[in-house]
């Protein structure tokens, strides 16, 4: 979390950091910084709140001439988010300036040293502590700004990707990185740094991106130098071609980028399978998992671990996986995995699934998996990601940016990609009759379709939100396949609509929820064409005989469900198995619509960031 940006060359410094920060503000929007060398000293101005008010604030407060900054959008970990608070921050001398993306978990013992020492605080921050620390250091040692970075991280613990200047040689930025992502970008005669290649992308296609525990100087007039901050050893960096262009990361023509990327599930779906599910020739082509399949084959069971919705899609990896391939599969909030001591052997194959690539806690997970000896196989959208490079081996979702901080198209792809591997699976393994593969490979090719069919009930959609756009609290309700899309569905909702809700298995109902049933309780149910349609009838005369009202998704021509419920979502008809790509999707304009309605910031929720890189 948190987004950090620099720039060195020759071009004007002010209006790169800017536009950086706004297509950063994902990370974290509690509150924003920027630090420009004018050519005599540093013009730095930061303000708690969003980019666009450090904008108003910089008009006001500073000079923007200067070919050298570094900018901040926060999202708040020591401290609340105030101006004091915000990055960039200096060092006592007023020499150093720095951003910094992660948390410094020692910082209170090296806070009181440096105290002792003569330093002042003004912040409550970890940050100001380590820019003393460097400063600290190279005054006591007499070394350079990049010796004093690489001593000065070996005494910190945690995690961090950051950007340092010293005005009295600015010829260079310093930056670092564990934990916390860090992309260079190489210009002609210029560079940038920032959490992620968005920033730059319309400058330049070449990019270094640091690995944990690298330094690199980047100094105008000279090849970046990458080195390890153990061991100050250098490193040749490996300068890679980036696939962005400036459009996958705008809004075009859409109000949010949430939006955008409901609407972009169609296309994304094809571009998650396409050259990968050949339907008419019977083949499910993965690179990363043919060299694998064996472990996949001999596994004990399967862990799947991630957090929030890539949770989510876990779920429903867990019934395809078990149902087609029969693989015993565990399904593991990593937050919760890292921390128990879990029973892992190397007969164990782990599914780490993220969108980001940089979820802090799966990242442990995966790094405890690795070290008792599992096979660890990724599932990530962000390519070059932390998560990407610390797995065996892994799928792209082919999502594309997704920027909206709730993830949408993101999850639709996620079960994509899982659905593909329980198919191939089941077929080597001879779990899965053949005609039911061919129906399968068929099915997933039209899900494109089917998404497209079923985003048409937009307006309609929109009408039932405007229904119960004021209601305190909602129920989803699923049953198999459609219980994790029931949790999806109440997560949406929540984080940014801010109502409260709440997803249950439907037959979970009557042990516990069904007391909060009332006339003012609507209960969001998919009552799709499954196994257990039956039963969720029933469930839904059960809410209904408690008077709640009932919101259903439904298979289109149903009647049952269309004569007992309140207002229904029509989606296509599709096998159970892949139903919840098709039927997350209303449950996405629902809240979509409601959060909008209430005037919530949709793209940016209160308190959340997109990229969770602190436990
Ligand atoms: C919800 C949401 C979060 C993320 C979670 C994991 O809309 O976006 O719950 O799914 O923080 O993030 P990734 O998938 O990046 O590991």
């Amino acid at each position: 979390m948190c987004g950090i940006v620099g720039y060195i060359g020759s071009r004007q410094a002010y209006p790169i950091i800017l536009n950086g920060l706004k297509r950063l503000e994902y990370r974290g929007y509690d509150s924003a910084g920027i630090a420009i060398y004018d050519g005599a000293g540093i013009q730095l101005s930061k303000t708690k709140g969003k980019v666009s008010d450090l904008e108003k604030r910089v008009k006001k407060e500073i000079k923007t001439t200067g070919t050298l900054g570094i900018g901040h959008t926060r999202w708040a970990t020591h401290g609340v988010p105030n101006d004091v608070n915000s990055h960039p921050h200096y060092s006592n001398s007023g020499e150093l300036v720095i951003i910094h993306n992660g948390i410094i978990e020692n910082y209170s013992a090296i806070k009181k040293a440096l105290i002792k020492r003569g330093y002042s605080f003004y912040s409550e921050t970890d940050t100001e502590v380590l820019v003393n620390l460097i400063e600290d250091i190279k005054k006591k040692e007499n070394v350079k700004l990049g010796k004093a970075v690489q001593i000065a991280l070996n005494q910190v613990v945690g995690a961090y990707a950051i950007a340092v200047f010293d005005k009295m040689k600015p010829d260079e930025i310093v930056v670092a990185k564990l934990g916390s992502p860090l992309a260079i970008g190489i210009g002609e005669d210029e560079f940038f740094v920032a959490s992620d290649a968005t920033p730059f992308i319309e400058f330049t296609n070449n990019a270094i991106y640091l690995e944990d525990e690298e330094m690199a100087i980047i100094r105008l007039g000279r090849e970046v130098r990458v080195r390890k901050i153990k061991n100050d050893s250098l490193v040749v960096p490996y300068v890679q071609e980036l696939q962005l262009n400036l459009e996958q990361i705008e809004k075009g023509g859409y109000d949010h980028f949430m939006l955008k990327e409901i609407y972009e599930q169609p296309s994304v779906i094809k571009d998650t399978y396409r050259g990968r599910l050949l339907a008419s020739e019977g083949i499910i082509k993965l690179g990363g998992l043919e060299d694998h399949i064996q472990k996949f084959i001999n596994a004990n069971r399967v862990i799947i671990v991630a957090c929030g919705t890539s949770w989510h899609a876990g779920l429903v990896a867990e019934y395809i996986f078990e149902d087609w391939a029969r693989i015993p599969v565990e399904v593991e909030y990593a937050s919760e995995f890292r921390y128990r001591n879990p029973i892992i052997t190397e007969k164990d194959v782990v599914i780490a699934i993220s969108q980001s690539g940089e979820t802090a806690d799966t990242l442990a997970a995966i790094k405890l998996a690795k070290q008792r000896g599992a096979f660890v196989y990724g599932v990530c959208n962000v390519v070059g990601s932390s998560i990407s490079r610390e797995t065996h081996s892994g799928t792209y979702t082919h999502a594309g940016p997704e920027i909206g901080v709730a993830s949408t198209k993101a999850f639709t792809t996620q079960i994509t990609v899982l659905t593909m591997i329980a198919l191939k699976l089941a077929k080597i393994k001879g779990t899965i009759s053949q005609s039911n593969y061919m129906k399968h490979l068929r099915e997933l090719e039209m899900i494109p379709h089917h998404v497209e069919e079923a985003l048409k009930s937009d307006t309609k959609i929109r009408a039932i939100a405007e229904v119960f756009q004021d209601a305190a609290n909602f129920l989803y309700l699923g049953r198999g396949y459609n219980f994790p899309v029931a949790l999806e569905g109440a997560l949406k909702l929540k984080e940014i609509s801010y109502i409260h809700a709440e997803g249950y298995p439907a037959a979970e109902m009557k042990h516990g929820p069904i007391a909060l049933i009332d006339e003012q309780m609507p209960v969001v149910v998919i009552a799709v064409n499954s196994n257990h349609y039956e039963k969720v009838v029933s469930n839904i005369e059960e809410i209904k005989a408690r008077n709640g009202k009932i919101i259903a998704v439904v298979t289109e021509g149903d009647s049952t469900v269309k004569e007992l419920a309140d207002y229904i979502m029509e989606v296509p008809k599709t096998p159970e198995t892949l139903s919840p790509l098709v039927t997350t999707i209303p449950l996405q304009l629902l809240s979509y619509h409601i959060a909008v309605m209430l005037g919530r910031n949709v793209d940016q929720p209160r308190n959340l960031a997109k990229s969770v890189t602190v436990e």
